[in-house]
């Protein structure tokens, strides 16, 4: 009888003891490998299993330097130079890398092409695109001399292809070309995109609109053909 005794003091004692404790205090834990894991977790230190390797005795790391935030996976952005916010359609995420006529036709651009965005663009092209497609977008940049197959944006056909059109290749690349979508976020993108119509001659250094007599002459050569 005295060991039936002593086993219920002792519980009382111990739930006790337990109760005393902080709320952010688990208490002392029976088989703490039971609910903590063994194995390393991305959280959780447990003492024993102390990461040795990585500071903090953390086992994530952090993102490697330069890594380019996704930031949100809503669709609108904001540019940090003026503030603005720019809704830019659920489009943007979902266009799939096979479908740059889908791109062509729904993909708008959300900038309004000043003279600010298109020196940004100039800066953003000069990072990404100037040494393979070249200062003045020939396609005549030193990589791409060595690279070879690189487009000219500035004349033929690439000079008439729209917004959509561009921003879809930047995203998943084209032919030879490899995709910049991880690399440069959608606001950059446009940025980029709306230099290039400077580029393709579609736009003035203003970013106005230069309207071509081309149409005419295209019918001709259609009917040549
Ligand atoms: C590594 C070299 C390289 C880089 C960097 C590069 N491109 Fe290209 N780009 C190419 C090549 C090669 C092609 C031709 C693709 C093909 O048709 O095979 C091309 C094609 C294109 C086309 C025409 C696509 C079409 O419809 O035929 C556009 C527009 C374009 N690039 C824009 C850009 C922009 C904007 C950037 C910068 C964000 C960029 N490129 C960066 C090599 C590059």
């Amino acid at each position: 009888m005295k060991l039936k005794r002593y086993i219920i003091f002792s519980a009382i004692a111990m739930s006790m003891y337990a109760c005393q404790r902080g709320p952010n205090d688990p208490g002392t834990e029976y088989a703490p490998n039971m609910y903590v894991s063994v194995a390393y977790e991305p959280y959780s230190m447990v003492k024993d299993s102390i990461n040795k390797i990585n500071p903090y005795g953390i086992n994530l790391r952090e993102p490697a330097q330069g890594t380019v935030a996704r930031r949100n996976y809503k669709t609108t952005y904001k540019d940090e130079t003026t503030g603005e916010e720019y809704d830019l359609g659920l489009m943007v995420y979902r266009t799939h890398p096979d479908s740059l006529e889908q791109a062509a036709k729904t993909l708008k651009n959300p900038l309004k092409i000043t003279k600010q965005v298109l020196a940004e663009g100039k800066v953003l092209y000069e990072y990404y695109c100037q040494h393979c497609h070249g200062a003045e977008g020939k396609g005549d940049g030193k990589v791409g001399q060595k690279y070879g197959g690189v487009a000219n944006l500035a004349g033929g056909q690439i000079a008439k292809v729209n917004g959509g059109h561009i921003f879809h290749v930047i995203t998943h690349g084209k032919g030879r070309m490899w995709p910049h979508g991880s690399q440069i976020n959608p606001l950059e993108r446009w940025k980029i995109v709306s230099y290039v119509h400077l580029l393709q001659g579609q736009i003035d250094a203003d970013g106005n609109p230069i309207v071509k007599e081309e149409k005419k002459e295209e019918k001709k050569e259609e009917t040549k053909k």
